[in-house]
């Protein structure tokens, strides 16, 4: 940012009209490459029907929404059948929608809105586990040690043998939602649940289980899905031998170890491949993994051309607020997917992590670094991943005890508060809660009178809004060639600042420090919070038409 000449400086945020622009032409078939996909918690967006829960029949009435924002595909998280143990990542039917959410029908009239709008729709697999309410697991536990109910999950005898008192696990694996990783059954045997007890672990060294997961792919994308979000796509494949795991250094429920061998075994790049060519037999379909593994080379491994589509990069959501931090993570991000010729992924915020404004340091503050970060993240080559409410600048909500509903607070014995505080339904217009979520009295979780500022109204109405905000950088990321394109390069920037240049004269800059810095020359075409005189302000990020 030092190679001043005179810059162009604009008073207030910079916010051009937005306008009925032209769409670069790109093909139908790559339409993942650069897409800005919006993440639907449905529990939490918009009920449609009153109950106090989100659903289906509430998406299909926001997609008019949805378009004004300038999101390009959906991805929606479960709604299938589920006991909701873990929020519906518990699947119990994974080819019917959960009452709850509404009916096939009602996903049948979500595709064709979004659709008529231009707007993909993507939904979630879950290949690591089922419920124990689904029927294999229930015929599983009806059925004899060794029986073939049992080789579609992992049961196996305690390390003291099988008997109805052994209490000693096949292995020391804690479940990531706390406890021990391993449930008894009543003959003695113990099944692999790594998440809740109500998740066991299906397995995929039986082909039985490939060939359900490939059922499933299909049956979504008959209906018209254009593709999934792959949950826990690097568990498939489990360590020969399930042997201990080294604990030293483990946190406790809710956190990982950075190295986990439960986790990333080679295996489980061939069940990918499969999934990658039953998407392919389909046109102009896509997956994209969740995988939490730590080391870039190692995740780009997910994305080599006959895997997944897209991977998340979740270093980017494990950054702290710093210049250094985001360098780091998107420069490991870039050059890591490059070497297998994949787009990157940029995530802030998900339904699983503290909302990125509030890790920022919440507040005013965490305000203005969320907006900045936003602009890093929209600006970046490759898709982006917006998590609903991200686009109001939502905070978590410290909710009270007796409405926690994440497993992990119980299991962990009421010391990780889990996620809840990222779910809380999305306000939508009025001045009280539900703020127009539901017409019921009483959402699944309490939403803060504080929101009567940040409803998707009050924000629309006001030029100024985060909401605002995301409609520009949206807007002018889909008219701007720069932005399209796969061009990056890194320019020099002062102390906690970063600058890059896309494409051959758009720049970037984020002053991620606590003093002005100098503002890069050029043309603002959009800015995270005023600009004035010729310095970017602290917590503030810009682009710029050099
Ligand atoms: C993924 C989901 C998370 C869920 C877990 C188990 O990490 O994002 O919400 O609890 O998988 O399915």
């Amino acid at each position: 940012m030092s190679d001043s000449t005179a810059p162009h400086h604009a008073t207030g945020p910079a916010v051009p009209a937005v306008s009925e622009g032209r769409s670069l032409p790109r093909a139908e078939a790559d339409w993942w490459k650069t897409a800005v996909f919006y993440q639907i918690y449905p529990k939490s967006f918009s009920d449609g029907n009153d109950d106090g829960v989100g659903d289906l029949i509430g998406v299909t009435q926001r997609l008019d929404y949805l378009k004004l924002l300038g999101v390009e595909a959906l991805w929606l998280s479960p709604f299938y059948k589920s006991p909701m143990a873990d929020g519906g990542y518990d699947v119990a039917d994974p080819t019917d929608v959960d009452p709850m959410f509404g009916s096939l029908a009602d996903f049948d009239a979500l595709i064709a809105g979004a659709h008529a709008r231009d707007i993909k729709v993507t939904v979630d697999i879950v290949p690591n586990h089922f419920s124990d309410q689904h029927p294999w697991f229930q015929e599983a536990l009806a059925a004899e040690p060794g029986s073939p109910e049992r080789e579609r999950f992992i049961f196996m005898d305690g390390k003291d043998g099988r008997h109805p008192d052994s209490s000693v696990p096949p292995n020391n694996w804690p479940s990531i939602f706390g406890g021990p990783a391993w449930t008894r059954v009543p003959d003695g045997q113990w099944y692999l649940h790594i998440f809740a007890p109500e998740q066991p672990d299906v397995n995929w060294a039986n082909p039985e289980v490939a060939a359900e997961f490939e059922r499933i792919l299909r049956f979504w994308l008959e209906r018209g899905a254009d593709g999934f979000r792959v949950d826990v796509a690097h568990s498939m494949a489990k360590p020969e031998g399930l042997p201990d795991m080294d604990l030293t250094g483990y946190l406790g429920p809710g956190t990982q170890l950075d190295v986990d061998h439960r986790f990333d075994n080679d295996g489980v790049h061939d069940h990918l491949r499969m999934f990658r060519r039953v998407i392919d037999s389909y046109p102009n379909r896509m997956a994209v993994g969740e995988a939490w593994v730590p080391d870039d080379e190692r995740l780009a491994l997910y994305v080599r051309g006959d895997e997944l589509h897209l991977t998340f990069n979740f270093r980017l959501v494990e950054a702290e607020w710093g210049s250094d931090s985001f360098h780091a993570a998107i420069d490991g991000s870039l050059t890591a997917m490059a070497a297998v010729g994949a787009p990157c992924t940029w995530v802030l915020s998900n339904h699983d992590v503290v909302r990125h404004t509030t890790r920022y340091g919440g507040g005013q503050i965490g305000r203005a670094r969320g907006r900045a970060a936003a602009l890093v993240q929209l600006s970046l080559p490759g898709a982006v991943y917006v998590y609903n409410g991200d686009e109001l600048g939502l905070e978590n909500v410290d909710l009270p005890d007796e409405v926690l509903q994440d497993p992990t607070w119980k299991r962990s014995g009421y010391t990780e508060r889990g996620r809840d505080g990222e779910r809380v339904p999305l306000p939508w217009e009025g001045t009280e809660p539900p703020f127009g979520f539901s017409h019921s009295a009483q959402p699944w979780l309490p939403i803060p009178a504080e929101w009567a500022e940040q409803t998707v109204a009050a924000e629309l109405a006001d030029p100024e809004s985060t909401l605002s905000l995301y409609r520009k950088a949206l807007e002018l990321r889909r008219e701007l060639p720069e932005l399209q394109s796969e061009e990056f390069s890194w320019l020099k920037a002062p102390e906690g600042c970063l600058a890059y240049r896309r494409g051959p004269n758009l720049v970037v800059a984020l002053n991620a420090g606590d003093v002005p810095a100098e503002l890069p020359p050029g043309e603002v075409l959009l800015s995270s919070s005023p600009i004035e005189g010729n310095k970017l302000p602290a917590n503030t990020a810009v682009w710029l038409r050099a």
